[in-house]
């Protein structure tokens, strides 16, 4: 019999390299799409298969983590092995003007599915995975960062998140659910969404070489951040359900750089030299004696996370897994990614 997973989130990043990871693992894979005015799978187009055809492996069903009925329903006609929650509003800066919203999405949204796999006593068939994340350290109390560092969350989306790890924990506990957490550092990659800072780099200096925009408007250049690949890390997600007993991990690369270094390394791959001027939200960037690089408080938070750094020892022991990919091979592939889409 092969495995059956559901994906809460498939239309997202990591939605999108997990589907193709498991269906390589020949699995079926269902997942839910929420219904908006326009398509919303691109992500995911290349993997469709037609709805009428005989021994399809990948299935989409309309539904909406804010929708405990949706949820509930599509959970018991699955009957799944393996539940992947990925789905959030997860952009940081965005949690702080609809507050509410995050936390029905990324808190609400996670007890929806707990309970749904309660109440519907399929405890014993599925293991749940929880996207959790280092945003949950916030203004860390420690470096680097372990399963063992306490959470100090700094934004709405953080808070939520917290929310969704302790229930999870908490099913695990109460009812013997098989729930594994994972603390995710941020991971990167092609399929970013555009507003992520390093899509928006690399999409933006591209843009710049190829004389189709004249400026980058950026926030806090200063802020570090461990960011891997996101294919590298749905493998990790992956690993945590094939697993014994669940329980919780740290996902990273333990290496953190800046956001202007990461600027830097890819003004490097396009060949364009910039020359720093001034400092914090003064700093402007020239390229060929044009300014081309501002920053803008527009694009800073309410509460800054300034640091993060993860220690993914525990991964490596136990899931035996490690990143497959550093920084510069991250930033090759979505600048020649971003190059390609924009020639074409
Ligand atoms: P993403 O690209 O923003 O994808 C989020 C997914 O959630 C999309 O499929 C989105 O659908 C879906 N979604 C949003 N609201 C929903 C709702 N109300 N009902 C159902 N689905 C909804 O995020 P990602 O980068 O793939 O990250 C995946 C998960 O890991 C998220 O939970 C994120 O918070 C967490 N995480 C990410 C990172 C990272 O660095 N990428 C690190 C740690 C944790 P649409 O396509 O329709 O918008
Ligand atoms: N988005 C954005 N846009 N961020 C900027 C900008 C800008 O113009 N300029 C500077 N930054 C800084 C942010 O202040 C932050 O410190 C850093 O760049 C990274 O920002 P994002 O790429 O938006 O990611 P994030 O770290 O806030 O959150 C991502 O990673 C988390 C894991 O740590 C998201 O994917 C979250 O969903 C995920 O949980």
């Amino acid at each position: 019999m092969k495995k059956k997973a559901l994906i809460f989130g498939i239309t997202g990043q990591d939605g999108s390299y997990l589907t193709e990871f498991l269906l390589k693992k020949n699995y079926i894979v269902h997942g839910v799409v929420r219904r908006s005015s326009s398509i919303n799978t691109k992500r995911i187009d290349h993997l469709y298969e037609d709805f009428f055809k005989k021994n399809k492996r990948l299935y989409l069903h309309y539904g909406d983590i804010t929708d405990g009925l949706s949820v509930k329903d599509i959970i018991y006609n699955v009957k799944p092995n393996e539940i992947y929650n990925l789905s959030a509003q997860s952009h940081v800066a965005v949690s702080f003007q609809i507050p509410e919203y995050t936390a029905n999405v990324d808190a609400l949204g996670t007890l929806r599915i707990l309970d749904s796999i309660r109440s519907l006593k399929l405890e014993k068939k599925i293991k749940f995975y929880q996207a959790g994340t280092s945003e949950m350290y916030g203004d860390v109390l420690e470096t680097p960062q372990t399963e063992k560092t306490p959470f100090n969350p700094r934004s709405p989306y953080a808070v939520s998140k917290v929310f969704a790890h302790l229930m999870g924990k908490n099913y695990r506990e109460a009812y013997n659910i098989f729930v594994s957490n994972g603390i995710l550092f941020n991971h990167e990659s092609p399929r970013r969404g555009e507003t992520f800072v390093t899509r928006k780099i690399t999409l933006g200096l591209t843009k710049i070489k190829l004389g189709m925009q004249k400026k980058l408007v950026l926030g806090n250049l200063d802020a570090k951040r461990d960011w891997g690949h996101a294919k590298d890390y749905v493998e990790a997600q992956w690993l945590m359900l094939q697993q014994k007993k669940p329980d919780d991990f740290v996902i990273a690369t333990g290496k953190t750089y800046t956001v202007k270094k990461f600027l830097e390394m890819v003004a490097k791959k396009l060949r364009m030299k910039i020359v720093w001027k001034g400092k914090g939200i003064n700093t402007r960037g020239y390229y060929k004696g044009k300014i081309i690089i501002e920053c803008n408080k527009k694009y800073f938070r309410p509460s800054e996370v300034n640091f993060l750094l993860g220690k993914p020892l525990k991964a490596k022991k136990i899931l035996g897994w490690k990143p497959k990919t550093n920084i510069s091979q991250l930033i090759d592939e979505m600048v020649t990614e971003d190059l390609k889409s924009l020639s074409e």
